[in-house]
């Protein structure tokens, strides 16, 4: 295949991690007779630096002409004290729905070498733990009407949380895919004895679970899924919530690992295309200094592999060859226990090209 990718390596640890992902990709194209081409492009904080905006439309139509997004992390210090709308971490929800990425896969699981990485009890996770948050990223409250007014008791701000029927169907599929392709459980979570939204979600979402007998379906109240992750983890396969609470159980359920550094994500759009990026952020006290851990790039590029290019002997390439890196002993500081020799970023990336 000649595949073409926007890459956008973005702020802090960003461009580190992604340049070891490259190399990774170039490994995979030279041994399974790929080629690929990198269109490197500004988002975040670099991007307002260069262009004054966080996403230039430069950067939106490179991705749209692209096959697919490889993207490292937005955000930083240096632009901390710009007003909200103005922020880099804009950039990602501009990135979102320009680009139509309505369903993000956060899978969460626990690499057997590192298990006692995991901050709960031993016993909570024995036996593994391997979670995927399918968190719907371009409706609900992060793109409702939003807005300040003045009122008799002085000035109030709002966010609607909206969601149609459409909006939750294809979220609910998406879920109820996956689950066929793993352990064919899947939990639902809203707030459906509250919120109006969330009763249309547990609705739909219960018309879609009849397409799919052999999937069983649960609904959980957000309060009490967010209980359960830490009581009863290995309960869930595939858990679908709305994007507010998706982004909040998902930041839970990458905790748990242990291992924030190792977790790759998928934002997919309706067709193949999709974003692929760490789900840890640009850790600017770290940038520049060849300590932090590529893997989560590096494993996001798998999951590209997969879900967009269909190359699933390529992913698992991908994915043995971190494993079998971790096997040897090598831990980037992140993921090294006391007494145990770190290797750098760049180190790590050759590491892993090497047992590709
Ligand atoms: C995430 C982040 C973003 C979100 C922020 C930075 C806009 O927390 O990707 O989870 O809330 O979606
Ligand atoms: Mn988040």
């Amino acid at each position: 295949m000649n595949i073409k990718l926007a890459v956008i390596p973005g702020d802090g640890i960003g461009p580190e991690v992604v340049g070891e992902t490259l190399k990774v990709l170039d490994k995979i194209g030279e041994k399974y007779g790929h080629t690929f081409e990198y269109n490197k492009v500004l988002a975040g904080g670099c991007a307002i630096d260069e262009y004054g905006q966080c996403l230039p439309q430069s950067t939106i139509d490179a991705c749209k002409a692209a096959d697919a997004v490889l993207l490292g992390a937005v955000g930083g210090w240096k632009w901390d004290n710009l007003p909200g709308s103005e922020r880099p971490e804009m950039a990602l929800l501009g990135l979102r729905k320009e680009l139509g990425l309505f369903a993000n896969l956060r899978p969460a699981m626990v690499f057997d070498c590192l298990s006692d990485a995991c901050p709960l009890k031993p016993e909570i996770i024995e036996g593994g733990l391997d979670i995927v948050v399918v968190r719907e990223l371009t409706g609900g409250i992060y793109f409702g009407e939003k807005g300040t007014k003045e009122t008799d008791l002085g000035p109030v701000a709002y966010d609607i949380e909206q969601y149609s029927e459409m909006e939750v169907r294809r979220i609910a599929e998406v879920a109820f895919d996956m689950a066929m392709k793993r352990g064919k459980k899947v939990t639902s979570v809203d707030k459906a004895n509250v919120l109006e939204s969330s009763r249309l979600w547990r609705r739909v979402v219960a018309e879609v679970a009849e397409k799919y007998p052999e999937v069983e379906l649960n609904n959980l109240y957000v309060d009490n899924a967010a209980m359960q992750l830490v009581r009863a983890p290995k309960q869930f396969d595939v858990i679908v919530t709305s994007n507010i609470f998706g982004d909040i159980l998902s930041d839970e359920a990458s905790q748990i690992t242990g291992s924030i550094g190792m977790l790759p994500s998928a934002s997919l759009a309706t067709g193949n295309f999709g974003m692929y990026e760490p789900v840890h952020g640009s850790a600017p006290d770290i940038a520049g200094q060849n300590i932090a851990n590529p893997m989560a790039t590096i494993l996001s590029a798998a999951m590209m592999l997969r879900y967009t290019f269909g190359l699933l002997e390529e992913a698992d390439a991908i994915e043995a060859a971190v494993k079998k890196v971790l096997d040897d002993g090598y831990r980037t500081p992140d993921i090294a226990k006391e007494g145990e020799k770190a290797v750098g970023t760049k180190e790590a990336g050759d590491l892993i090209v090497e047992a590709i």
